[in-house]
């Protein structure tokens, strides 16, 4: 962990947006590692990350505040005398956002907008880093992507979270808002929702690896992707909210390495024994499937030095660690 990312938050006032989700908790616990005081805010959208229980080794040292985003009043209360606002509220399944695409509308946009809009008529002294998406690029034209690349997103999902950038981006320019975009790849790790399969193949693999059901991969397997372990995506958003370069711009965070799926399905056979065999695409799945990507995150490396420290077999053993622990929490 870099000396930078840790320092500046003893004593400083945190809100955390999807706080009880997967990575919203995992800064949480972070920041009250680092003496901050936190304040997470989650409606608990059902079916999706939100779990008191990710919060549990810090519960009586933040603020938990169940509200909903869509909800401007409670909005306007909750952003003042906050110093950092970490905006990571959301609905996060691409099919989803096919299947209903008003509601992602509603999380992803109207929430967002009620979040700036907050910030600038009660605190627009406050800092943000909204946690966006590398799916606002759609089907990479060139590998490695970078920010440079057109956004063509190929589901809603890509379409709001991309509007959700251009709010605080407007923000930024037009009122003096600080806020920086993070463009997050494929995240995993201890307390993602791995219960149901909305949340990504990722939290589908590690519960069937679990369970020691057989994985069916779709396609050939041979799609490659990037992979950020939790630890890493929090070191990253610690950063990007204390380094006053990024603010007013946007920056994809990334791998070193990147890896066909096949290769990450193969360590989980490695570390759990569970078989595995590729079938083809539903035909859902492959309306909105973008093939191959890797990000080039080597702009935001070099505004702030990170780096992810965690390799994808490490971080998949850790993972199943912390999965077989709180199986009860998570998935049996
Ligand atoms: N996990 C990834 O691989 C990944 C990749 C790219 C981008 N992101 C982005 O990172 C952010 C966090 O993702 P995550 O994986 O932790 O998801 P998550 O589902 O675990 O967390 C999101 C949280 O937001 C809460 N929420 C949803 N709507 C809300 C509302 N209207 N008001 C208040 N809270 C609400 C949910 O209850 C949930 O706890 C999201 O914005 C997501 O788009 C994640």
């Amino acid at each position: 962990m870099s000396e930078r990312s840790t320092a500046g938050f003893a004593g400083r006032r945190v809100l955390i947006t999807g706080g009880l989700g997967f990575i919203g908790s995992s800064l949480a616990i972070e920041l009250v590692r680092l003496g901050a005081h936190v304040t997470v805010l989650d409606s608990l959208l059902p079916e999706y990350g939100g779990n008191r229980f990710n919060v549990e080794p810090v519960r009586d040292r933040l603020d938990i505040n169940i509200c909903d985003m869509r909800d401007q009043h409670s909005l306007e209360i909750l952003v003042q005398g906050q110093d950092l606002i970490f905006h990571l509220a959301g609905q996060v399944s691409h099919g989803d956002s096919m299947r209903d695409p008003q509601l992602d509308l509603a999380v992803n946009c109207v929430s967002s907008m009620n979040l700036v809009e907050a910030c600038r008529r009660r605190n627009p002294g406050a800092r943000l880093v909204y946690t966006s998406t590398r799916q606002v690029y759609g089907v990479p034209q060139k590998l490695p992507v970078t920010e440079d690349h057109p956004a063509l997103p190929v589901d809603v999902n890509g379409i709001n979270k991309l509007a959700a950038e251009y709010y605080h981006l407007l923000y930024d320019r037009t009122y003096d808002l600080k806020s920086v975009v993070l463009r997050l790849t494929n995240t995993y790790g201890p307390r993602q929702q791995i219960r149901n399969n909305r949340q990504g193949f990722i939290g589908i693999f590690l519960r069937q690896a679990l369970k020691g059901e057989g994985i069916k991969i779709f396609g050939s397997g041979q799609q490659v992707r990037d992979f950020n372990y939790v630890d890493d995506v929090v070191q990253a958003l610690l950063l990007a909210a204390t380094t006053d370069a990024c603010f007013g711009k946007v920056y994809n965070l990334g791998a070193p390495v990147y890896h066909p799926v096949l290769e990450m399905v193969q360590m989980l056979h490695e570390l759990t024994g569970v078989p595995f065999e590729t079938v083809p695409f539903p035909d859902d799945r492959k309306l909105i499937d973008i093939g191959d990507y890797y990000g080039d995150y080597s702009r935001f490396a070099a505004a702030t030095q990170w780096q992810p420290t965690v390799g994808l077999r490490e971080g998949l053993a850790r993972s199943l660690d912390f999965f077989r622990t709180h199986s009860k929490e998570y998935w049996a």
